[in-house]
């Protein structure tokens, strides 16, 4: 009788042991700079997508600077998190990030952006997924080149304003693409423009695009170039502040998402599309392969490197973005 009794007992407690079991999922990180930009609020949509399909909570940490992001990581370990995704607001804290994960005995991969050591050296340990940075850089210059010549601007009138983030080499690889495939294409060297970016947003290449036209009063038209759309964006506005029209400028942005207001707009403007890449796939593939590494001890890829891309301009990007999903 007693045994039958301590018997049903625990058969009482293992269904509340794994009801409660199922109400606790496991839980992963998914940490990224900057939360105000589309791109990484599609990453967090998708990872929870992911999380839902396979079953595991997603906790989503915005972390703008390295003392966020390292408090993030207590946190994270203090919900039992097994592990986490970051896009770093510097990869120079690669080391402090996969040294504090390793305290609390996580995971970590990164998304986006690649961790760099002291010496400024990728951390090609680290897994990562990122977008194929000079190809699509690459296509950017090509887009703005064919557009160009559709509305038969003569190179010699034509500059192109550069805006750089080279501390960043995802940055640095898509502006270095656009810029080669402009040369390659036939635009002197001599009138590429550079100018550094001070933060990675319409503000601060809007004041980039501002210092750098001021100093070129000459040229007639402009392509713009530059590492996302909020960078490309800041440097159509400034052109528009000094009087230009959207007829006299060109730009291609990437991320597409973050593009949506802008391409939504009635009148045109000098920002003529954007390279739409995956952020849905960047999203849920990181976090899918943090999940089989936690749960069966199966590790990510060291490098993963989306290549696929859309043009989307005024005409097309509903149609593309739906298409997506997104
Ligand atoms: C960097 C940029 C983001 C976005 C991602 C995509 O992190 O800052 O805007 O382009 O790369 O990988």
């Amino acid at each position: 009788m007693h045994k039958f009794t301590k018997a049903l007992a625990a058969i009482a407690v293992a269904a509340v042991m794994s009801h409660s079991a199922m109400a606790e999922n496991m839980k992963l990180g998914f940490l990224v700079k900057q939360p105000e930009e589309p791109w990484f609020q599609t990453e967090w949509r998708f990872a929870d997508k992911a999380g839902k399909d396979m079953g595991f909570d997603v906790i989503k940490i915005a972390v703008p600077d390295g003392e966020k992001t390292l408090n993030a990581i207590d946190s994270l370990a203090a919900s039992g998190a097994k592990g986490f995704v970051i896009c770093t607001p510097d990869p120079k804290l690669g080391s402090a990030i996969v040294a504090k994960a390793r305290s609390y005995d996580m995971k970590v991969m990164a998304v986006d952006d690649q961790f760099v050591d002291a010496k400024g050296k990728p951390m090609v340990n680290v897994p990562i997924v990122m977008m194929a940075a000079t190809q699509l850089g690459q296509r950017a210059g090509q887009e703005e080149f064919k557009e160009m010549t559709k509305r038969g601007w003569k190179v010699a009138d034509t500059g192109v304003m550069a805006i750089t983030a080279n501390e960043l080499d995802t940055a640095r690889r898509r502006t270095t693409g656009a810029m080669d495939a402009l040369k390659a294409a036939g635009i002197p060297d001599k009138q590429i423009y550079q100018v550094p970016t001070k933060s990675n947003d319409i503000p601060g290449a809007f004041d980039a695009g501002n210092s750098l036209l001021v100093q070129h009063p000459g040229v007639k038209h402009w392509l713009i170039v530059g590492m996302n759309d909020n960078t490309v964006l800041g440097g159509v506005r400034a052109t528009e502040g000094q009087g230009f029209k959207a007829p006299d400028v060109i730009g291609v942005g990437i991320n597409g998402v973050d593009a949506v207001n802008e391409l939504s707009k009635n009148e045109s403007t000098g920002f003529y599309g954007s390279l739409l890449p995956s952020p849905d796939v960047h999203g849920y593939k990181s976090i899918q392969m943090m999940h089989d590494w936690v749960t069966k001890g199966v590790e990510p890829p060291k490098f993963t490197e989306v290549t696929d891309v859309v043009l989307i301009t005024r005409d097309n990007f509903k149609e593309e973005l739906k298409k997506k999903g997104l």
